[in-house]
């Protein structure tokens, strides 16, 4: 699996980890940074991991910030991400098999590297379920569809 992954400067240090809990698990990774501890804007580091996702150059993508809720909020505007941002292994597990997450978002300040590890495992070896949960995800489509034309007017 080919996963990119990026970060600012919140999520930096656990991007490390996060990537060598990646390659362990047999996952070719392309790292989109950010490298240094310099503040930067996580808008800026999310779109090309974006990028490569809805334009299939990469499997799924791993973003993380501080808090992992900025880079939640980039991830959800864009049209066929389903972005997850998860806390511990049952979020992580739930995300793949209710919601088939193809974005992982974590948050560098507010996770330690055991339970960090723990969940990049779960994500990548859990499945989706489908079912009524493909048609939930068919909803969301639906929605966006229908709340874009609205605001057109
Ligand atoms: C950066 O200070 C911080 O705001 C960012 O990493 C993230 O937590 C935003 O949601």
């Amino acid at each position: 699996m080919k996963i990119a992954v990026a970060c600012d400067h919140g999520g930096l240090p656990l991007k490390e980890l996060v990537k060598d809990a990646l390659i362990k698990n047999g996952c070719e990774i392309a790292d989109l940074g950010t490298r240094t501890g310099e503040s930067v804007d996580y808008p800026d580091f999310a779109r090309e991991a974006l990028s490569m996702l809805v334009h299939g150059k990469c499997d799924r993508i791993v973003l993380l910030c501080g808090t992992g809720i900025g880079m939640s909020i980039c991830a959800n505007r864009i049209p066929g991400v389903r972005g997850t941002l998860c806390h511990d292994s049952y979020t992580a597990a739930m995300a793949r098999r209710h919601n088939d997450s193809n974005c992982l978002i974590l948050g560098g300040r507010v996770l330690g590297p055991a339970i960090a590890q723990d969940i990049v495992e779960v994500w990548l070896a859990t499945g989706f379920e489908g079912g009524r949960h493909q048609a939930r995800l068919d909803k969301i489509d639906g929605l966006c569809t229908e709340l874009k034309y609205q605001s057109r007017g």
